[in-house]
């Protein structure tokens, strides 16, 4: 049994570099991502054959550069990610493909782009064998398949079942194989990614269904893919994923498949959140304190604009307090985190449906920094200039250095790609 998660709510450092040096270097909001985190979880996972990055938690440059000198590959979702792909050195083509497209549908440029690039694309609709074999691109593909079920840490992040537009239905495998065949291309890889923030029995589960798929697509298949999905621990208590154990019903699952088709068959998993969830935090201070009623509000510089996971989701993230004098010993209170939009619904610590929560936070001054962990996965990824807040700057520590791998946006940056109409 893997032990279970604590996080403290005072915090000193991250990776041995001190948050108030942090704060005062890259100024506030700021993310900061811890590197060895990243490639702690990485050695987790290298009993299986690929590691493919699902680039889309966590997609700056020089995380994907980090990953990559790791012998990790990456998934990409649309161009930008093909395009930050290749800006960060991974190669269109080979084997593995260093990066697989894995999509729903083709927009227009992405399709032109796999097609120039040749790069490997895992299939989501019929309409994208139909469109990608009339093309005269790649001709092997990979079939993305909804088995029918799915399971996320919330419903609007569970991809499989008839709610879910992920996907090849399962009971469509044989007529997208014919189509595929019609079109001259050949199904050399399965891929199935029920949700993200799922746990290990429903993750299991889609073994079986891996298990069916493979066999009626036969021996034309040289690679599965597990799919992402893999939770962290975000509260007190909650213990991490036994990959040990992950690893084994799946390695048995392919060895099955091995054994019929009498070559080897590659075994992928294509985490987001496994990476770099842990290794990130958002750094922001405290700009204002005030009661409503019963409720003690600590007022912070960052909102939703820079992690939206709470007011998306509900979710929840480990808040720590970083003192401005050093104080570390100070009582516990129970406080409301808010952010500066003008939205009543820009609050950390809430649940699923908006309702506010507290959380015991210790004692704090204005200007005392709050960091907010595990906020490496679609943390700054899903950041938006909501009010017209640039986005916040991004730090790579490596070796207690602290890199700048991004900078704040400044507010020439807002408008730069806005006109006024002349006449
Ligand atoms: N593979 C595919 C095809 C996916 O759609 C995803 C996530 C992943 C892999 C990676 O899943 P992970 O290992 O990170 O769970 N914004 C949400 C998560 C959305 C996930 C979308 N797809 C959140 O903040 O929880």
């Amino acid at each position: 049994m893997n032990q279970a998660a604590t996080f403290s709510t005072i915090r000193t450092e991250i990776a041995g570099v001190s948050v108030l040096d942090l704060a005062s270097t890259f100024e506030t909001p700021t993310y900061v991502y811890d590197g060895s985190k990243i490639l702690e979880r990485i050695d987790e996972l290298r009993q299986f054959d690929v590691i493919r990055y699902a680039q889309k938690a966590c997609s700056n440059l020089a995380i994907l550069d980090l990953v990559r000198r790791h012998g990790v590959v990456v998934d990409a979702v649309s161009n930008g990610e093909i395009y930050r792909a290749q800006a960060a050195g991974f190669a269109a083509n080979g084997t593995p493909p260093p990066v697989v497209f894995c999509a729903d549908l083709f927009d227009r440029k992405a399709l032109e782009q796999v097609i120039a690039l040749d790069i490997h694309v895992n299939v989501g609709s019929a309409d994208m064998i139909e469109q990608l074999g009339k093309s005269g691109g790649p001709r092997n593909i990979s079939l993305r398949i909804n088995p029918g079920f799915g399971h996320g840490h919330s419903q609007k992040t569970n991809t499989g079942g008839e709610q879910s537009k992920h996907g090849i239905w399962h009971e469509e495998l044989e007529s997208c194989l014919a189509l595929a065949q019609q079109h001259g291309l050949t199904v050399t890889g399965l891929h199935m990614h029920i949700g993200s923030g799922s746990d290990f029995e429903h993750l299991a589960q889609v073994c079986g269904a891996m298990e069916r798929s493979a066999r009626i697509v036969g021996s034309s298949l040289t690679s599965i893919s597990a799919g992402g999905g893999l939770p962290i621990p975000y509260r007190v208590g909650e213990a991490s994923l036994d990959i040990g154990r992950y690893f084994e019903v799946w390695n048995a699952t392919r060895n099955r498949l091995v054994e019929s088709f009498g070559h080897p068959v590659s075994l992928e998993i294509e985490p987001g959140r496994y990476l770099s969830a842990e290794a990130g935090y958002l750094i922001t201070e405290i700009r204002a304190i005030k009661k409503m009623g019963a409720n003690t509000f600590y007022l912070v510089d960052a909102g939703f604009n820079d992690l939206a996971r709470p007011i998306m989701y509900g979710a929840y993230h480990p808040i720590s307090l970083t003192p401005r004098d050093g104080n570390l010993t100070r009582p516990s209170q129970p406080v409301v985190v808010g952010g500066p939009l003008c939205e009543s619904g820009d609050i950390f610590t809430q649940e699923e449906g908006g309702f506010v929560c507290t959380r015991e936070l210790p004692v704090a001054n204005v200007g005392d920094f709050l960091v907010i962990e595990c906020a490496g996965a679609y943390g700054f990824v899903m950041a938006s200039n909501y009010n017209s807040r640039p986005l916040a700057a991004e730090v790579l520590l490596q070796d207690q250095r602290a890199r700048q791998v991004r900078n704040r946006q400044s507010e020439a940056d807002l408008i730069s790609h806005e006109r006024i109409p002349a006449d």
